[in-house]
């Protein structure tokens, strides 16, 4: 049986990921803040076929995400697989006259990432075999107004992969970050709302997929490629004409 680990699994993409490894007979390792949320998800994913352990997980403490991977890898007796999923989304704070908002989506979706991902190496590159996965973002391409704690934070541990992945393939690590646009979750607020969306469901089963294949960087929806490709073409003075017609309130 196969073993995952999973942060952020009480809700949305780390909730459906949960469920489709469990569908697939792996054992999973859910963890997250709200773990009465966790115990009625692995209640369900254990109906499902998988081995579940539940361990209650806020990525922000470094030691605990140290003491909670030895855990799993003593409950589940190894890993294969790692998805830094959890994060949070919002606003900048950017006229509050603190760093408190800012400081926060960045240390949760940064220092959170590293905190998830570092206890697991020395295991894995003992065993010679494992995938890290990072659930990063669109975003991660497009400067948003407002939003420039969370589009970071997406781009720091995309490059964080992409620094490590030459050095870990020589220990047959794989490092596989994933770039979602919107998807139909609790993160995706306010008019954000109104955007197309895909379900956290069909989100998950691709995610599996492209998982497995060890892809090193994946765009999905794939129309999501575009924008990205527009972003880049368009000059610098043009895209921020645009950006502030659609983004910028009229306060601002
Ligand atoms: N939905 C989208 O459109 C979209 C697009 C691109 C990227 N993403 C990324 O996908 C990931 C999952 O987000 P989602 O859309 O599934 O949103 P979500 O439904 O709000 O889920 C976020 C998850 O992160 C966990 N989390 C937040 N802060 C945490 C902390 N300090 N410690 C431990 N867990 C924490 C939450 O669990 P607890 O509160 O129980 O701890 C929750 O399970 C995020 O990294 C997000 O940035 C989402």
């Amino acid at each position: 049986m196969k073993k995952i680990f999973i942060t952020g699994a009480s809700s949305g993409i780390g909730k459906a990921l949960a469920i489709v490894y469990a569908k697939h007979n792996w054992c999973v390792g859910m963890s997250a803040r709200r773990l009465e949320m966790l115990e009625e998800i692995s209640d369900n994913c254990k109906d499902l076929g998988g081995k579940i352990f539940t361990y209650d997980l806020d990525v922000q403490d470094s030691e605990k995400c140290k003491f909670v991977a030895n855990q799993f890898i003593k409950d589940a007796q190894g890993i294969d697989c790692v998805i830094a999923n959890a994060g949070v989304g919002g606003d900048d704070g950017l006229y509050t006259g603190s760093s408190e908002d800012i400081n926060y989506i960045l240390n949760t979706n940064i220092l959170g990432v590293t905190n998830t991902i570092m206890p697991f190496i020395p295991k894995m590159k003992e065993q010679k075999s494992g995938t890290l996965v990072c659930i990063s973002s669109v975003a991660s391409y497009v400067p948003l107004p407002f939003h420039g704690g969370y589009a970071s934070s997406k781009i720091a541990i995309r490059m964080i992969f992409d620094s490590w992945r030459p050095t870990l393939q020589r220990h047959n690590i794989k490092t596989v970050s994933i770039c979602p646009g919107f998807i139909d979750t609790p993160i995706v607020k306010g008019p954000a709302r109104s955007f197309p969306m895909r379900s956290a469901d069909a989100a998950a089963l691709k995610f599996m997929n492209i998982i497995e294949k060890g892809k090193r960087t994946y765009i999905y929806p794939w129309y999501y490629k575009f924008l990205i490709f527009l972003v880049r073409v368009v000059p610098e003075p043009i895209f921020n004409i645009l950006i502030r017609k659609l983004f910028h309130r009229p306060i601002n």
